[in-house]
């Protein structure tokens, strides 16, 4: 996202270090600091959407628990790169069992996008948890906790972070553009609150990427390089919709997941966006009524963890099949 410069990438250097440094999610950040004070804690799982701060949590608490030395007793796997039970039986295991060095009695294996493990592998992470639970503490991170097993679910203290409120994001937002030396117009930042619906990685990208062209932000530049783009991408591609050629329309979706790395929700609130701006000529209100309506249960399918694919094809087909349809 944020590669483009050759600069530090400002998620990872404005991340906070520690829990007392973290804002928002104060309904999560007073018990972690309670585990670190007290030097103990259960299993833990961390669900929430992107950029709400599950991965910085997991880390500040490590920080906060074992102080300098908590690499040592921290380690970190990603659940999509090594998905299959193997990973869960090999590196897993090995890591767990092994006892903790340091004052901490255990030692943290934080598991991102443990949803993404197979069924068998959560079963087999589920016995290992039991078996292992003096000498290490699991932090598993989902995007939906409704793709992790339920004895699991049952094994853990359940956090369920949610999008940062725009007075977090705010915070974030001034804090760091303070420390970038980098002036925002009040507009501009009010701007990129809303286009990163409380998500803070989202926030921080967008404030980098626009500093990046200035030192002046201004509404103008955060349209220029953020929003517009993919809103003029989304734009061509419901007109091609609509227009009843749901195969190129298609095409742009792909290219818009693949060459842009736009979410699902992002395409999906962005088409939400455009279509009161679309000619009633062209869809009438009553069409439009019906679109806003689908666009809903996209909406909650895909919180549920249905294929972003799948329900974006969806509404491509039923715009394009235009007004007939579905009566
Ligand atoms: N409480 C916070 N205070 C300040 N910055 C934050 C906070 N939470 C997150 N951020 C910023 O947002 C970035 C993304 O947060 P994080 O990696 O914790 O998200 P996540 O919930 O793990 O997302 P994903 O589900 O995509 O893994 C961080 O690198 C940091 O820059
Ligand atoms: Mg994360």
């Amino acid at each position: 996202m944020a590669e483009r410069t050759t600069e530090a990438v400002w998620v990872e250097k404005y991340r906070p270090p520690t829990l007392a440094e973290m804002v928002g999610q104060d309904a999560i950040v007073p018990l972690l600091r309670s585990y670190a004070a007290k030097r103990t804690m259960p299993h833990l799982l961390f669900a929430g959407p992107p950029g709400t701060g599950k991965t910085t949590a997991a880390l500040a608490l490590a920080r906060d628990l074992f102080g300098d030395e908590w690499r040592q007793a921290f380690l970190e796997l990603n659940s999509s790169d090594q998905r299959g039970i193997d990973t869960v039986r090999t590196t897993i295991k090995q890591y767990a069992r092994t006892a903790p060095i340091g004052t901490v009695g255990f030692k943290i294996l934080f598991l991102d996008e443990a949803d993404n493990l197979t069924s068998e592998a959560q079963a087999s992470l589920r016995r290992m948890m039991e078996r292992y639970s003096t000498s290490c503490r699991f932090i598993l991170s989902c995007n939906y906790s409704s793709r992790i097993i339920d004895p699991i679910q049952s094994r853990c203290a359940v956090f369920r972070f949610r999008p940062y409120p725009p007075e977090a994001v705010r915070a974030q937002l001034e804090r760091i553009a303070q420390a970038e030396s980098t002036r925002v117009d009040p507009d501009a930042l009010e701007t990129m609150v809303t286009a990163s619906a409380g998500d803070l990685r989202r926030a921080t990208n967008l404030l980098q990427l626009t500093a990046t062209h200035t030192d002046h932000v201004t509404v103008a530049t955060v349209r220029e390089y953020a929003t517009v783009p993919l809103r003029r991408e989304v734009e061509a591609m419901l007109t091609t919709a609509l227009r009843g050629d749901f195969l190129g329309a298609r095409t742009r979706l792909y290219a818009l997941f693949t060459e842009r790395g736009a979410s699902g929700e992002e395409i999906l609130r962005s088409i939400h966006g455009y279509l009161p701006d679309v000619p009633d000529t062209i869809l009438p209100p009553r069409e439009k009524i019906r679109l806003v309506e689908f666009l809903g249960e996209v909406d909650f399918r895909l919180a549920q963890g249905a294929s972003d694919r799948i329900q974006l094809e969806a509404v491509l087909a039923h715009v394009a099949a235009g007004p007939s349809a579905g009566q």
